[in-house]
């Protein structure tokens, strides 16, 4: 079902807001937690439809997942490695990227056959970045077009152990090889140019599994994963998704007057990206009280009215604030000056394509944009964009919370025409900001 919302322009926003769970930390507690022995428990997990699919998929094959909701705790009884159960129903993993391609690298260690689906986004998906790997170690795949979903996985209980350097920096094409590692004799690796978030890898060793990194002599990242571990249950503990509190973050940094405060939010290093280019944008930005908690760092996040200044952004930056683009360049559309954003290539293999979604979006609401090649260009003149459009948001959940950030600074109302999408995320999103004071509703005031 679609909906549309408008987001008005506000005073300030202020308060406090526990952003909900990180959807990374939470599919890899699910599907790691289904392949341990012994019973997981994760609390502050992201109660997402993309989580649920996850959820439901593993369930389907074997582990038993429970919820209470009067301590706000998950409980997965794993199977153990080797001991998932072949599904009797397809496997239907909605608007789920990540929960997806890691499913199918545990799916091609299990020894029958599976079927994966989506929803229309995820079914445009690209998923030979996983295939071309998974098949060197021994799995296959059927698809009906150019591999994409829906497809069958028919797996190996015995993997052959691979060494392999991904095309493409992702997080998602690395774990999903890292978890059919698991299921092969010896050690498998992969190799990075550019680190990409390392979740897999802190959980995996929490689970007590032999797994490390190291630099090559060319400089690149090494992970190494000895196969058929016994990964023992533990419990996890999901910090609030940095993905998800940029959206709150950048909010409060555009709009007058403003401060928010966003406890507990996660601070994995390679996914930080957006935290210094904010600051080199001059915002009054904090990462204040940092801890580690269950294997990850986390911090509270402060950040207050600042007037932002244009950047450029280096293409290397690109995997530590792969989520965040959309978010940046609603900043950058408030920004004084010009801010260029390189290497932006794989935004058109998100839930849409995200480069040409933010590029409409921006140019619907009257700010000057460019796009060459892989590069955004945004030509911010540090006065409030004029708004008064409506954005398509191709059921992208991220470009919907994006245009409704910018439609709190802009002279007219933003209307976003689907905003069902970010229950994929961030559920209750508007009225969380609603409580820090935006404007968002159904209709134009
Ligand atoms: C994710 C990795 C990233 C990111 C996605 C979550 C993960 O995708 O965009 O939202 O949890 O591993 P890629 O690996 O395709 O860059």
């Amino acid at each position: 079902m679609t909906s549309s919302l408008f987001s008005h322009q506000v005073k300030n926003l202020k308060g406090t807001m526990r952003v909900t769970g990180d959807k990374s930390i939470s599919h890899r507690s699910l599907m790691i937690g289904a392949l341990a022995e012994g019973k997981t428990t994760v609390s502050g997990i992201l109660e997402s439809e993309d989580i649920l699919s996850t959820a439901n998929a593993m369930r389907k094959l074997g582990a038993e997942i429970t919820q209470s909701k009067k301590e706000n705790l998950w409980h997965i009884k794993g199977c153990g490695i080797g001991n998932l159960t072949e599904p009797d129903d397809i496997l239907d993993m909605g608007n789920a990227g990540t929960g997806a391609r890691l499913l199918m690298g545990i799916l091609a260690g299990c020894p029958f056959s599976s079927f994966i689906s989506g929803d229309e986004s995820l079914r445009k998906r690209p998923m030979q970045r996983v295939i071309t790997p998974l098949e060197q170690m021994g799995a296959s795949f059927a698809s009906r077009s150019k591999a994409r979903l829906p497809l069958v996985v028919k797996g190996k209980s015995c993997l052959s152990p691979i060494v392999y350097e991904s095309p493409v920096a992702s997080a998602q094409v690395k774990s999903a090889i890292l978890l059919a590692g698991l299921h092969a004799d010896g050690e498998t690796t992969v190799i990075e140019e550019n680190p990409t978030r390392d979740h897999t890898e802190r959980m995996l060793k929490s689970f007590g599994c032999n797994i490390t990194t190291t630099k090559t002599d060319d400089g690149k990242t090494a992970i190494t994963v000895t196969g058929k571990p016994e990964l023992k249950a533990c419990d996890i503990i999901v910090p609030a998704d940095w993905s998800s509190a940029a959206f709150p973050a950048v909010a409060a940094l555009i709009t007058p007057d403003s401060e928010v405060f966003l406890p507990e939010v996660g601070m994995n290093p390679l996914r930080f990206g957006l935290f210094e280019t904010l600051k080199e944008m001059g915002a009054d930005i904090q990462a204040e009280n940092i801890r580690e908690i269950a294997g990850e760092p986390l911090c509270d996040i402060r950040a207050k009215f600042s007037q932002l200044k244009g950047v450029d952004v280096p293409p290397e930056t690109a995997p530590s604030m792969i989520d965040e683009y959309p978010a940046l360049a609603m900043a950058a559309a408030c920004a004084n000056g010009v801010t260029r954003m390189f290497g932006l290539g794989e935004l058109r293999v998100k839930e849409s394509n995200r480069l040409k979604a933010i590029a409409d979006g921006l140019t619907a609401c009257g700010v000057k944009i460019e796009v060459e090649k892989d590069a955004l260009i945004v030509y911010g003149t540090g006065r409030p964009p004029k708004g008064n459009a409506i954005v398509a948001t191709n059921f992208d959940h991220r470009i919907a919370m994006a245009f409704l950030v910018l439609g709190m600074k802009t002279e007219k109302p933003i209307e976003v025409d689907n905003a069902s999408m970010i229950d994929t995320s961030f559920p209750n999103f508007a009225t969380m900001m609603n409580k820090l004071g935006a404007d968002i509703r159904k209709d134009k005031k």
